[in-house]
């Protein structure tokens, strides 16, 4: 949804950026500003500043910089509008979709209940399995698989005490209702007798908590080899496994090169306890796109770890697209012999899957892989056949790359490189998605995670002219409103020309809805353009002048091929081609 301008204004207003960044680091003045060791990145000497006649911040070393909206989705891994709640909680203000709307806080109130609820829960698990008497056997098995008692209390471990009514004993005269409880999977609602009992009965727990720490829901693991394994919190108002996932909250305040994606519970707790301590367990699920999102909010690159069985490689096919197409870059690590994560760390350590990692597959690299399982190696037709799919698919690939899955391939079925090349021209390349033009310089990187480069040096220029007036100026001059093709960014440019330094980012991004609002705000993360705004901003006009001029042309092209043309349309085509050509030598 959308802020209305007034409230945004009110919003930020209240919210001085001086107080704000003053709940995270001292800030201490010199010259016009206020200055200290970024928060953001860790260093010894003061380069973040915050202006406060700007209510601007902006770090020399990292090149972070923004409003008081900005800084709290960088520093708490904030989207947009979680930033905007932030703020507004922090001085009281109303969300304006909530004025007057008691539906809403009734809502709230009642998710509040129910993580209440929760909570109480994991505390009285967690005492069961402390129990001498009651969690005797939960404490034993918990050894046998060798959790320590620092990861029993890192990660909440608890024992459900095998009864029907011992939670809704307790947490009813802690004033639950049955009701709340039924909504939080606490307890279950026998429909047919309509009673009501202890969901969790006889099992280890797993507390499952949000990013921010709330106790959202529980797994419990059988302690024997009953079927269930797993019990796990289905749907609540608080609770949906596609929207999260478990251990992620560990790392709210760390700043991380990577993550390691894994299946189950186990995983990450057995990789916690070996040193590697930054796993995270889609628990189970396919990956959600939601998920992926949440991903990039804390890294950019991800490793993909799942169980080495069938079901797990299954699993990891479908993730790996998803992630790709949220931005970004995807490893794999595949275990030998079926083991899943847990396992293999405890065989080889951290050592071993340190190592693993290292050799961990590219995305291309793994999917040429994954295709020969179907296909049987040791029988000269299955050779083949696996030999002219992979081809089709490395031909799809950038040229460069191809070179090295070729290489893979010939390795795989012993063909000589020359053969499978050939092969590969011929079969014309399966469409990979990967074989997009790229640009020149210093956008390749960013090319490579799959958005549209265009979208980049559109929001790049928007960035340049939002840090320096010099830059806007030359951007006006050049009447680049002509040049954008993304329409979001090109009328937030037209906004700045008209507003000039009464320009609010946040607030502009603030009056947008939906898609648009999430388009315009990624202006706000690219510090490319900071450093040499000016430069940066004619160098963004240049590419996109010389990307609009080929177009024209190509279309113009286009026209020619057509059968029905007159000689004379012909000529006047060729004409204004030819000019175009020569004017941009
Ligand atoms: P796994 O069977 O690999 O379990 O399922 P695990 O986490 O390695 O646990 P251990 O080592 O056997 O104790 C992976 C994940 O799939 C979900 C759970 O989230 C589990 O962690 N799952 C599995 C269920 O929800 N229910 C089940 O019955 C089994
Ligand atoms: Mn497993």
């Amino acid at each position: 949804m959308a802020f209305p301008s007034a409230w945004l204004d009110e919003l930020l207003h209240k919210n001085d950026i001086v107080s704000v960044v003053s709940d995270y680091v001292e800030l201490k003045p010199k010259g016009r500003k206020l200055w200290a060791c970024c928060p953001l990145h860790g260093e010894k000497t003061p380069s973040f500043s915050v202006s406060p006649d700007k209510q601007l911040f902006y770090c020399f070393g990292c090149h972070a910089g923004g409003t008081v909206i900005q800084f709290l989705m960088d520093m708490e891994r904030l989207t947009f509008y979680e930033a905007v709640q932030q703020l507004a909680n922090r001085v009281n203000m109303e969300l304006p979709n909530e004025i007057n709307d008691r539906e809403m806080q009734r809502q709230r109130a009642y998710k509040k209940r129910i993580i209440e609820a929760n909570k109480e829960a994991a505390r009285y698990y967690s005492s069961c399995f402390l129990n001498p008497a009651i969690g005797k056997d939960a404490q034993a098995y918990a050894m046998r698989r060798g959790l320590t008692s620092e990861i029993v209390t890192r990660f909440g471990i608890g024992y459900a005490p095998d009864t029907w009514d011992s939670l809704l004993k307790l947490l009813k005269s802690k004033g639950y209702s049955e009701k709340e409880l039924v909504d939080a999977g606490l307890l279950v609602h026998n429909t047919e007798r309509n009673t009501v009992y202890d969901a969790f009965r006889g099992r280890l727990i797993f507390p499952i908590l949000g990013v921010n720490g709330d106790v959202l829901g529980f797994g419990a693991r059988v302690m024997g080899d009953e079927k269930p394994k797993y019990i796990n919190t289905g749907d609540t108002p608080v609770y949906n496994k596609r929207n999260n996932l478990y251990g992620l909250y560990l790392h709210k305040n760390e700043k991380l090169d990577d993550l390691i994606m894994v299946e189950g519970y186990m995983d990450v707790i057995g990789l916690y306890k070996a040193g590697v301590k930054n796993a995270v367990a889609s628990l189970g699920t396919a990956l959600t796109q939601q998920q992926a999102r949440l991903l990039k909010r804390y890294v950019e690159k991800v490793y993909i770890a799942y169980d080495g069985d069938a079901a797990g490689q299954n699993a990891m096919v479908r993730g790996l697209d998803i992630l790709k197409t949220e931005g970004l870059e995807v490893r794999v690590i595949t275990f030998p012999d079926d083991l899943d994560p847990d396992e293999y760390v405890q065989i080889y350590g951290k050592d071993g899957f340190d190592r693993l990692k290292e050799n961990a597959l590219s995305l291309n690299a793994f999917k040429l892989e994954a295709m020969a399982k179907g296909y049987d190696l040791n029988d000269e037709n299955g050779r083949e056949r696996y030999a002219k799919a992979a081809c089709a698919f490395v031909a799809g690939l950038q040229p460069i790359e191809q070179e090295r899955y070729y290489k893979q391939i010939a390795k795989k079925t012993g063909y000589a490189l020359e053969a499978l090349e050939a092969q590969g021209v011929r079969s014309g390349g399966i469409q990979t998605g990967e074989s997009k033009p790229m640009i020149r310089g210093g956008f390749r990187r960013r090319v490579e995670t799959g958005e549209d480069p265009r979208d980049i040096i559109e929001r790049t220029l928007i960035a340049a002219c939002l840090h320096d007036k010099r830059a806007l100026g030359h951007a006006m001059e050049a009447h680049a409103e002509e040049l954008f093709r993304n329409t979001v960014y090109e009328t937030m440019f037209r906004a700045m020309s008209e507003q000039g330094s009464a320009f609010l980012p946040a607030k502009y991004i603030g009056g947008l809805e939906g898609k648009d609002a999430e388009t315009a705000s990624a202006v706000l993360r690219e510090d490319e353009a900071i450093e040499n705004a000016v430069e940066s901003a004619a160098d963004c006009i240049r590419r996109m002048k010389r990307e609009n001029e080929e177009e024209e042309i190509a279309k113009l092209q286009a026209i020619l091929k057509k059968p029905d043309l007159t000689a004379e349309e012909r000529n006047a085509v060729l004409k204004e081609i030819t000019e175009r050509i020569r004017a941009n030598k």
